[in-house]
């Protein structure tokens, strides 16, 4: 059996460059071990897969050089997506922040790449595990497979991240990179919140409140949007979008108040007169039970504001516009969105995707150093980078 092109993996990435290298002329076999396609697509967004952002910039990924990504985006950008999207008639809006979901369901975007591959002649094998991919002596490559060998002129390897290995996640990308000795980043689960061990007793009184605020990570990252605390720690989209930014050890550093300045509104005039007790003040702004806890928690001694001693209120204030936590880590690969790291991208050509010292063999997606933020911009990854390969099959 002989190909001129194998993917290994029919996710996001997979799906896209195998459709795209197929339209070009291409002999195009897709592997996949799961029994279905795009398993990681039809979990998305909520069943709704965030497939894309109408605002993709460079600025949106984390990776350890920022410049990489630049060229696989300009060239396959959100609206050439969006165009696929409406050509196959599949209806689409805008939820929040330029995020793109399907009205119906993540299964009209699986479908619309399935008919892709077909379409244009792709062959794809279900429950088919590949094991590595080595050279065959000759010019070509041999992937081996439960089902046997494979030779193929090239190999794209688009077998995504860690997480969620319930659904079919593997190592093989990174192991297959190792063994053609290309370096591997640092791992580490992203996009999944964080656990909290210090003050436990109190951290999990506040499970279920959910408040806007805006979260900053000690590299200099800041999101404004919900937090949500559970029994393990916090999460929510800005605690989601923090743990990609977020290194061990690291502090996270809350502000509970970003519309206003804490320390003027609780020592104001108008406070020192105030009959009400502190914790409903605070409640005025924040959810009730988390302002009576967060109260109990830091000064029980506080009744009525007008009594309140103006070294406790500054407390409070600098406590509540720059809440110090320090998470004992994130929550980990079962519940991750990505996986922070990967290939490394000074191994690879920024504008093939290629491996620069293995000819033929190319790696896209979320097996690459590069990871997006939360909000349609790792599927813009997979497209472009699915796409940049293609080109170059
Ligand atoms: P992906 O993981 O999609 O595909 C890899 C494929 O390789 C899989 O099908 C896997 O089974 C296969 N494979 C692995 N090992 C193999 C082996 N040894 N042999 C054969 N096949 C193998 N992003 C976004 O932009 N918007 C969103 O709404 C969401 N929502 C979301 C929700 C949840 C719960 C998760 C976990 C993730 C998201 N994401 C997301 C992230 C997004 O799903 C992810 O970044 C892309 O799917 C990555 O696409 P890839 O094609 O690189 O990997």
């Amino acid at each position: 059996m002989s190909f001129d092109v194998v993917v290994i993996g029919a996710g996001a990435a997979g799906l896209m460059c195998a459709a795209e290298a197929a339209k070009r002329g291409r002999r195009v076999l897709l592997l996949e071990h799961n029994d279905r396609i795009g398993r990681k697509i039809l979990i998305s967004g909520g069943g709704r897969c965030n497939f894309t952002n109408l605002d993709v910039t460079p600025k949106n990924f984390v990776s350890a050089n920022p410049h990489f990504c630049k060229s696989a985006l300009s060239r396959y950008d959100s609206s050439r997506f969006v165009a696929l999207v409406e050509g196959h008639g599949i209806a689409y809006h805008e939820k929040k922040l330029g995020q793109l979901f399907c009205d119906k369901s993540a299964r009209d975007i699986v479908q619309m790449l399935e008919k892709e591959c077909a379409d244009n002649g792709v062959e794809i094998r279900l429950r088919c595990r590949v094991k590595g991919v080595d050279r065959s002596g000759t010019e070509k490559f041999l992937v081996d497979t439960d089902t046997g060998p494979i030779e193929a002129s090239s190999v794209v390897v688009a077998t995504g991240g860690l997480s969620i290995p319930q659904i079919g996640a593997t190592d093989v990308g990174y192991r297959i990179a190792r063994h053609f000795g290309l370096k591997v980043t640092k791992l580490v689960p992203a996009l999944d919140g964080f656990t909290i061990s210090e003050d436990h007793e109190f951290f999990s009184s506040l499970a279920g409140i959910s408040l806007d605020c805006e979260v900053s990570t000690q590299s200099g990252a800041s999101f404004r949007e919900n937090i949500l605390f559970t029994h393990a720690g916090l999460s929510g989209p800005a605690a989601l979008q923090g743990s990609l930014h977020w290194n061990q050890g690291e502090k996270l550093i809350l502000n509970l108040l970003p519309d206003c300045s804490a320390l003027e509104w609780l020592t104001g005039e108008k406070q020192a007169a105030s009959r009400k007790q502190v914790r409903n003040l605070l409640g005025e702004r924040l959810p009730a039970r988390f302002a009576e806890l967060f109260v109990l928690r830091y000064h029980p001694e506080l009744g009525e504001t007008c009594q309140a001693p103006d070294r406790a209120l500054r407390d409070l204030a600098s406590r509540l516009s720059r809440w110090e936590i320090s998470p004992s880590g994130t929550v980990g690969y079962n519940k991750a969105e990505v996986t922070r790291g990967g290939v490394d991208t000074d191994e690879l050509s920024s504008k093939t995707l290629e491996a620069r010292k293995v000819p033929g063999l190319y790696f896209i997606g979320e097996v690459v150093d590069v990871s997006g933020w939360l909000g349609g911009y790792n599927f813009q990854w997979a497209w472009a980078s699915g796409w940049a390969a293609a080109q170059a099959l």
